[in-house]
């Protein structure tokens, strides 16, 4: 296993978010972490990266227990943003100094551009960009870290509906290409659905992951995920059931 992560328990202050969250994924493969809205995936890969102290758990990389910031892991926050003042260029670049030399960086970012659709826009600002570009700029960002685990929280969140298709049919292709290992964080089903090898889902406060499906198609295009309504049937079925969880316990709370 690649990655492994075993009771990773979190709270903040005094309301438990985590609550003993397991899971492992293979080298290469494409996990997306789907849940509502504050379920907690956010705080998950905060504590992978070790932007926050892990409290309670385990976490492994290639067998080898991990702690604190950990080059293993390249890290696209939610709602990730480049700075309006730096070119796109600088902007990629920015954690140059952290993961080699920011020469070979600046060197390797240049023959990226195109394959990131960004060819001819190294030196210009992000407020030149459109918004899909800005989030592949991000993304570019993230995938030239030296590691070999990518944790992306919502990268396409901000984008409208047609943006973000693009810029799925984009990661899905990269991905088969980069071949590393991804853990995507969404609320999205059909994102979940369309990138992953495999979809955890997490219920809600404290969060634990609840169901895993496995998505064996290879040969994936939109008339494929359109044809999927059993699946997002059942995913939102167990979604659902988790939310009920939620309003469950809330009632059992409220009657002590
Ligand atoms: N710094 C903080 N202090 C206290 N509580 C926090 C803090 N950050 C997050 N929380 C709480 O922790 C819970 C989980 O937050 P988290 O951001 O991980 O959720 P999420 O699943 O990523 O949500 P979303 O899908 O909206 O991004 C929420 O209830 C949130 O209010
Ligand atoms: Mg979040």
């Amino acid at each position: 296993m690649k990655l492994r992560v075993k009771e990773l328990t979190f709270s903040y202050e005094n309301k438990m978010i985590l609550d003993h969250v397991d899971f492992a994924v293979r080298g290469g493969e494409f996990v997306s972490l789907l849940g509502p809205s504050g379920s907690g995936k956010s705080t998950i890969l905060k504590l992978l990266t070790g932007v926050l102290p892990c409290e309670k758990g385990t976490v492994m990389v290639d067998g080898a227990p991990v702690k604190g910031l950990s080059p293993h892991f390249a890290y696209m926050p939610q709602n990730d943003l480049l700075f309006p003042w730096k070119t796109i260029l600088d902007n990629v670049c920015l954690y140059g100094r952290i993961h080699g030399s920011l020469k070979a960086m600046r060197r390797e970012a240049r023959a990226s551009f195109p394959e990131f659709g960004l060819a001819g826009y190294e030196d210009c600002y992000p407020s030149q960009l459109s918004g899909g570009m800005r989030q592949r700029a991000a993304f570019l960002r993230t995938a030239l870290c030296k590691a070999d685990i990518l944790l992306l929280d919502e990268p396409f969140g901000a984008l409208d509906v047609i943006t973000r298709g693009e810029m799925q049919d984009w990661l899905l292709g990269i991905h088969r290409k980069m071949n590393r290992t991804v853990v995507l964080v969404t609320h999205d089903m059909d994102e979940a659905v369309y990138l992953s090898d495999r979809i955890l889902i997490l219920n809600q406060s404290p969060a634990r992951i609840t169901d895993e499906i496995e998505i064996k198609e290879r040969a994936r295009d939109r008339e494929w995920l359109y044809g999927q309504g059993d699946l997002r049937r059942k995913i939102y079925s167990l979604i659902m059931a988790g939310a009920g969880e939620v309003r469950e316990s809330g009632r059992n709370v409220g009657a002590q």
